[in-house]
């Protein structure tokens, strides 16, 4: 019978240290940053009932194109999450926890894309939201987080994109204007622009087909639609960053992806990635998504990083190197009995990250695998170490080895790593 054999399916990847130990160092960053803003973490599904994802927009592609929806044997509808927020959204309209909710979040979430490089089917978000006010101080608080963690990481080529889409009550008069303008020019828009149109007039504006950009420019600004409060919101934020000293730039012909977003808008773009994925993060309000899942009229504000992308954007600029995870000290024991196990365990409880052999290789054999391991130092015992009550002590750069004491192994294995 022929061997089978199984590779990652597109989209996907493994991850193997170092850049699975970067991306865990990345998380903690940011879980650091947002718990010190009062933030605490929630851990939702990675599947839902297929209702809660519809709700981001049914004529986006997430929702169109890109969910992995399934049936389980029940014949129940669900589908893999392509991104949190409803899911946030979602839990609290089932637990109902007082207001304003702050809560963070980080692991994978599913997109049926086309994969290309920052692209993926399996990629991580970390990300917070807010449930239950409309102070748009709010706003600039999660702006500013997401803004903090990048300074943290040593992210430095990033522009903050900022908009407002207003309210839904005055989005129809906005989308009418819109249609006008494209439809009086509809021999200049591309043909896949035109078919967006037909679906929703606002998505026209995040075409970067080149033919349609003309058009693009001369599209009526949604700054000039707000009510009062939605325009005095914006300045508010505005004001906020500017106060921070949190650089942006008004765009106003910033749309997102998904259809649920009012109000405030953003995103974080990269400038040394390639345009198609140049988002490293994104985000804004969603008054009234709660609402859609069942739960009380609670306003909503938040945003996710793609930590894929984010990391990219960190190679660009050869910033936040691998967290080291490598062991310190590398046990060599050539006793055949229980010593390379008893000490290692008495390293590891002191604190050090111990490694050692197995299968009773040769001491040679063992040496290498100690200068291969990366360690900085090894522990030795053999039959006369062992005879004596003592063990080698050999740093693995140019100092010399020592004897020592069992007994004072840890102790002077911790020494080594004090200069
Ligand atoms: P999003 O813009 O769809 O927003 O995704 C946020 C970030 O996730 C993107 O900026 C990007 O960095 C990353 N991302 C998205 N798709 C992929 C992919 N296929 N491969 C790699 N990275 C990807 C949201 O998900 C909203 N839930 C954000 C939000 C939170 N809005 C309000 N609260």
């Amino acid at each position: 019978m022929a061997r089978v054999s199984f590779q990652t399916l597109p989209g996907t990847r493994d991850l193997l240290p170092p850049a699975s130990d970067r991306m865990r160092a990345l998380v903690q960053a940011f879980a650091a940053e947002a718990e010190q803003a009062g933030f605490g973490q929630i851990v939702p599904p990675m599947f839902e009932d297929l209702g809660v994802f519809t709700r981001l927009g049914e004529a986006t592609d997430v929702v169109k194109k890109e969910l992995y929806a399934f049936e389980d044997m029940g014949g129940r509808k669900q589908a893999l999450r392509p991104e949190f927020t409803a899911s946030v959204c979602r839990a609290y309209a089932q637990h109902r926890p007082l207001t304003p909710w702050k809560t963070w979040y980080a692991g994978p979430a599913f997109r049926q894309e086309k994969p290309q490089k920052g692209r993926y089917r399996q990629f991580d978000q970390v990300g917070a939201e807010v449930i239950g006010s409309h102070d748009p101080d709010l706003d600039v608080e999660l702006i500013a987080l997401a803004w903090r963690f990048y300074q943290r990481v040593g992210l430095t080529n990033i522009t903050l994109l900022l908009n407002t889409l207003g309210d839904k009550a005055e989005r129809p008069a906005y989308l009418a204007a819109l249609q006008d303008h494209f439809n009086a020019n509809l021999d200049s828009l591309s043909e896949k622009s035109r078919e967006t149109l037909a679906i929703n007039p606002l998505r026209v504006l995040d075409s970067k087909r080149p033919p349609d950009q003309p058009l693009i420019e001369a599209a009526p600004k949604i700054l000039d639609f707000l009510s009062e409060d939605a325009a005095k919101a914006f300045e508010r934020v505005k004001a906020g960053l500017d106060t921070l000293g949190v650089a942006y730039e008004v765009a106003p012909r910033l749309v997102r992806g998904l259809d649920y977003y009012t109000r405030t808008t953003f995103e974080f773009v990269g400038s040394g990635l390639d345009a198609a994925q140049n988002a490293v993060g994104g985000g804004g309000r969603y008054d009234g998504l709660v609402a859609d899942l069942g739960g009380p009229d609670e306003p909503g504000v938040g945003f996710a990083l793609g930590v894929d992308r984010t990391l990219l954007a960190l190679d660009a600029e050869d910033a936040f190197p691998a967290a080291d995870c490598q062991p310190q000290v590398f046990l060599v024991c050539t006793t055949g009995g229980f010593e390379a196990m008893v000490a290692s365990d008495e390293l590891r409880r002191a604190g050090l990250r111990v490694d050692r052999s197995f299968d009773h290789r040769s001491m040679k054999a063992q040496m290498k695998a100690a200068n291969r391991s990366n360690a900085q130092v090894a522990v030795i015992i053999g039959p006369d170490e062992a005879e004596n009550g003592t063990v080698s002590i050999r740093p693995l750069d140019d100092r010399p080895q020592f004897s020592t004491g069992r007994s004072e192994m840890t102790e002077k294995v911790k020494e080594q790593f004090l200069s």
